[in-house]
C-alpha cells in the first residue's frame, strides 16, 4: 500500500468516470466524485464503489492532486473557466472527444499539467485500448501516475495529440464496425437454427480467438493464409471481400469518422 495516496477528483460520474473508478487501486488514489447534480447517481457510486462524493466539488480542488474531467467536451468551457480560479499545479486529465493538451492548455493558468485520454467502451470490462497524450508540462512522475490511473481499464499507448485526434476513429469508432460484422455474421447463424445465445457464444468467441491470435503478432496476412487452403472454401470466401473491396471499404469508414470528428471539433 502507497504511504501517500493521490487524491482524485473526478468531475462528471457517467460511464466512462465509473469505468475508470472501477479500475483504479483504491490503495494509490483516494477518489471524490462530483457532477451536474444527480445525487442519485453520485449515491450509487458512492455504494457501489465505496468512494467519497460531493456536491460542491468546486471548493474540494485545493486538496486534489489530479482532476479527472469525466463530462460531455461541450462542458468543458465552463468547467475549465470556473478550475481555473481555484487551481494550483494540479494536473488536469480529460477523457473527452476532441479536448486536447493545447486546449485544456489554453484554458488553464500558464504551467498546469495536462493529458488526453481516449479509451473506449470496452474500459467497463477492463479491455478498453486507450490513448493518451501529454502537455507540455507533465513530468514522468505524472506520467507515472497518470499510467496508474488507466491500467485499470485496459491496455494503452502514449501517442502524440495529433495522433490521437487521427487514430481515435481505429480504437474508439472502429469497434463499431467490429459489431456490424458480429451482427451479420449471427444473422446467418442463427439460419442453421441454433438458438440466439448459441449464435451470440460461437461468434464472439470466434472473434476473441482472432483477436488472441493478432496479439501474437504474425501479420494478419499470414493468419487469413494459415486459414485459407489455396483453392478452398475459406479461400471463396475471401475472394468475395477482395472483390468488392473491403479493405477500401475500412478505410473510407475511418476517413468518414476523422472527417465529422473534425467538423464536431
Ligand atoms: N462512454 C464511453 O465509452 C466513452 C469513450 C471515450 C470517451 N468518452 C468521453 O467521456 C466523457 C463522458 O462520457 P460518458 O459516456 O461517461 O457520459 P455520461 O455517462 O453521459 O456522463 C456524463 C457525466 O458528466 C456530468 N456532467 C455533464 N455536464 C457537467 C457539468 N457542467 N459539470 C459537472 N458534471 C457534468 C454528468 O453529470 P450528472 O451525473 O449530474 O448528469 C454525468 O455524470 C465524454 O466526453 C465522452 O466523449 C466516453
Amino acid at each position: 500500500m502507497s504511504i501517500n495516496k493521490k487524491h482524485v477528483l473526478f468531475i462528471g460520474a457517467g460511464r466512462m468516470a465509473q469505468a475508470l473508478i472501477k479500475g483504479l487501486d483504491k490503495n494509490e488514489f483516494a477518489i471524490l466524485v462530483g457532477n451536474n447534480g444527480n445525487e442519485q447517481r453520485l449515491r450509487d457510486i458512492k455504494e457501489t464503489f465505496n468512494v467519497e462524493i460531493t456536491t460542491h466539488w468546486s471548493q474540494e480542488i485545493h486538496k486534489m492532486d489530479i482532476i479527472i474531467l469525466a463530462l460531455p467536451p461541450e462542458s468543458h468551457e465552463d468547467i475549465l473557466a470556473k478550475l481555473s480560479e481555484t487551481i494550483s499545479g494540479q494536473i488536469v486529465i480529460t477523457v473527452a472527444a476532441g479536448i486536447d493538451p493545447t486546449y485544456l492548455e489554453s484554458r488553464l493558468p500558464k504551467g498546469t499539467p495536462v493529458a488526453w485520454v481516449m479509451p473506449n467502451t470496452a474500459a467497463k470490462l477492463g479491455k478498453s485500448m486507450t490513448l493518451y497524450a501529454l502537455g507540455q508540462h507533465v513530468n514522468q512522475e505524472l506520467q507515472e501516475w497518470i499510467e496508474g490511473l488507466i491500467c485499470g481499464i485496459g491496455e494503452f499507448e502514449k501517442v502524440t495529440e495529433q495522433q490521437i485526434h487521427e487514430l481515435t476513429a481505429v480504437t474508439s469508432s472502429a469497434p463499431a464496425f467490429i459489431y456490424r460484422v458480429a451482427e451479420a455474421l449471427e444473422k446467418i447463424t442463427l439460419r442453421s437454427g441454433v438458438s440466439k445465445a448459441q449464435a451470440r457464444k460461437l461468434v464472439a468467441n470466434m472473434i476473441a480467438g482472432s483477436a488472441e491470435m493478432l496479439k501474437t503478432n504474425v501479420a494478419p496476412a499470414e493468419l487469413a493464409g494459415e486459414v485459407a487452403t489455396p483453392g478452398g472454401s475459406t479461400a471463396a470466401g475471401l475472394e468475395v471481400l477482395d472483390t468488392n473491396h473491403l479493405d477500401d471499404l475500412l478505410i473510407n469508414a475511418i476517413e468518414a469518422c476523422r472527417q465529422k470528428a473534425m467538423v464536431q471539433e
